[in-house]
C-alpha cells in the first residue's frame, strides 16, 4: 500500500484538473435540452473507465439516459466481487443568478471545488475511479474483482435502472455494492450510512375558470385555484409537522429505544446547524430530535408552486390555473405506490367542488436499511480509519438512493454507503461544492478499502 499511498498523494493536483473535465459537462437528466450533454457525459465515463484499466466497458441504452458498465474480474474466484454504483447525471442549476461562478465552470475557492455535480455525485464517482487507477498503475492488478455501474437517471428517480438490473442479474452479480453518494457526518467525522429514506413525488394541478378573469368582476363569485391549492396544501400537515393524510403512518416502523440512544450519541450541534441556515427556530414533528426528523421519520414538503401573475407590480386577476410539486420522504417499510394512492385519495377528498384537481405521481423509490455487522462493514471501518485517521460513525441519512433497495432484493447484495460529501456542500442548490481534502482522503480511503476487502475469506 505504501507505493499506492504516495502515488495518490503526488497526483492530487492532477486529479482535480481531471475532475474539472467531468464537471464541465452539463448532464442535467431532467432537462430535455441537455439530452446530448447527458450522452456526452456517459461517453466521458466510458473513456475514463478505459483509461483506468477496466475491461468489458459498454454503454447500455435505455428508454431514457444510458447506463455505463465496466469491470475487472481477474482477482480470482476466492476474492470478493464488488459492484461500485454511482450516477453521472446532475440536478438542474436554477436559480442561476445565485451561483458565484457558472455551475459548469468548475472553480476552486477555499479548498473546495465549486460546480454542479461536484459532491452529488461526479466528484464521488471520480474518487472510486482514481483509487482503482492507483492500484492498477502501481500493481498492474486490483486486490478484488470490480464491476462499475454508473447511471444517468438517478436524479429523476432511476426510472429505467430496475429493469436493467433485473435483465442483467448475471452481469451485475456481486458480493457487495459500494456507493459514495451521501455525506460524512461532519468535517473530520467520517461515517458509514446505514439508512436512506424512500420517496413519493407528486404533482397537483388545480384548474378554476377556463381563462384568467378580472378579479374585480369575478372575484368573490368564482373560486380562485391558487387559494384552493393553498387550502389543500395547508390540510396535508398540521402546524406541529404531523402529516394528516389518512393512513400515512400505518406502515412506519417506530424507532426502537436502541436506535434513539444511538442518535443521541452523535456529535450534533443544533446551534451551529441553525446558524448555518440563518434560522431562529427549527420546525418538525413533535417528540423527535432534529436528527431523527431529518433521517428516520417521514416528511411532506412542497418543492415548487406556481400560478397567476408573477411579474413586477400588480395585476388584478383571478387566475385560471395553479399547481404544486409535493414530495414525501418515506422510511423503510413504507411503500411508495401505497403512499401515492393515499395522497391522491386524500387530495381528491378534500378538494372543493368549485375547482378541478388533477393529481399525478412523478416518481418514487423505496428506502433502505443496510446491516452494519458484516465483514464488508468491518473492512470499511478500517479503510476510513486509515484514510481519515479517525474511526467512522454510523449514521442514517434523509436522502434517497432508490437502487440500494433494488440491490437488496434483485441481487441479494447489501450496499455499503461511504459518503465523502458534507451536509452543507449545497447539493441540489446553488454553489454546490466538494471539499478537496475529503476528495483526496476519499481516494485514499477507497484504495485502502479495496485492499481491506481482499482480506475477506469467501
Ligand atoms: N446523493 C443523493 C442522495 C442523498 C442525499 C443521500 C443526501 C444521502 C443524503 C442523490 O443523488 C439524490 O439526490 N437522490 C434523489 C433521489 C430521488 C430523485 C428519487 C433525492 O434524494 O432527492
Ligand atoms: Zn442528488
Amino acid at each position: 500500500m505504501e507505493k499506492i499511498i504516495s502515488y495518490i498523494d503526488s497526483n492530487k493536483d492532477k486529479y482535480v484538473e481531471e475532475l474539472k473535465e467531468f464537471l464541465k459537462i452539463p448532464s442535467v437528466s431532467t432537462n430535455p435540452e441537455n439530452r446530448e450533454d447527458v450522452r456526452k457525459c456517459a461517453e466521458f465515463v466510458k473513456s475514463e473507465l478505459k483509461a483506468i484499466g477496466l475491461e468489458n466497458i459498454k454503454i447500455y441504452e435505455t428508454p431514457g439516459h444510458p447506463i455505463v458498465y465496466g469491470d475487472w474480474l481477474k482477482a480470482g474466484e476466492d476474492k470478493p466481487t464488488i459492484l461500485i454504483y454511482g450516477h453521472y447525471d446532475v440536478q438542474p442549476v436554477d436559480p442561476l443568478n445565485l451561483w458565484t461562478n457558472p455551475p459548469f465552470e468548475p472553480t476552486i475557492r477555499n479548498g473546495n471545488i465549486y460546480a454542479r455535480g461536484s459532491a452529488d455525485d461526479k466528484g464521488q464517482v471520480f474518487i472510486h475511479m482514481k483509487s482503482i487507477q492507483a492500484h492498477m498503475v502501481n500493481n498492474g492488478s486490483l486486490p478484488v474483482n470490480i464491476k462499475f455501474l454508473i447511471e444517468g437517471e438517478e436524479e429523476i428517480g432511476s426510472v429505467n435502472l430496475d429493469n436493467f438490473i433485473s435483465s442483467n442479474k448475471e452481469l451485475l452479480k456481486c458480493d457487495n455494492v459500494v456507493v459514495s453518494d451521501s455525506a460524512m457526518f461532519d468535517y473530520d467525522v467520517p461515517s458509514i450510512c446505514y439508512g436512506l429514506r424512500g420517496l413519493a413525488y407528486m404533482q397537483v394541478e388545480v384548474t378554476g375558470p377556463n381563462r384568467d378573469l378580472h378579479s374585480g368582476s369575478f372575484g368573490g363569485a368564482v373560486n380562485n385555484p391558487i387559494n384552493a391549492l393553498a387550502h389543500i396544501i395547508a390540510k396535508l400537515k398540521d402546524d406541529k409537522g404531523k402529516i394528516l393524510i389518512d393512513g400515512f403512518y400505518d406502515d412506519v416502523l417506530p424507532l426502537t429505544e436502541k436506535e434513539r440512544e444511538e442518535f443521541k450519541k452523535l456529535p450534533f450541534d443544533e446551534k451551529k446547524y441553525k446558524e448555518g441556515l440563518e434560522i431562529n427556530e427549527l420546525f418538525g414533528e413533535e417528540g423527535y430530535s432534529t436528527l431523527e426528523r431529518a433521517s428516520a421519520r417521514p416528511t411532506l414538503d412542497c418543492n415548487g408552486i406556481w400560478g397567476g401573475f408573477q411579474g413586477e407590480g400588480a395585476k388584478t386577476i383571478l387566475p385560471s390555473k395553479a399547481g404544486a410539486k409535493i414530495s414525501m420522504r418515506l422510511v423503510p417499510n413504507q411503500e411508495p405506490e401505497k403512499i401515492e394512492k393515499l395522497f391522491t385519495d386524500f387530495v381528491n377528498k378534500i378538494a372543493p367542488a368549485s375547482v378541478k384537481v388533477k393529481v399525478t405521481s412523478l416518481h418514487g423509490g423505496k428506502g433502505a436499511i443496510t446491516p452494519i455487522d458484516s465483514p464488508a462493514i468491518d473492512a470499511a471501518v478500517e479503510a476510513l480509519r486509515k484514510g481519515f485517521g479517525k474511526v467512522p460513525l454510523f449514521t442514517r441519512e434523509g436522502g434517497s438512493i432508490p437502487v440500494v433497495n433494488t440491490f437488496q432484493t434483485l441481487l441479494e447484495a447489501d450496499t455499503i454507503l461511504l459518503g465523502f460529501g458534507l451536509p452543507d456542500e449545497n447539493a441540489h442548490s446553488p454553489d454546490e461544492h466538494l471539499n478537496l481534502s475529503n476528495f483526496q482522503r476519499g481516494i485514499l480511503s477507497i484504495a485502502h478499502y479495496l485492499n481491506e476487502l481482499s482480506k475477506i475469506k469467501k
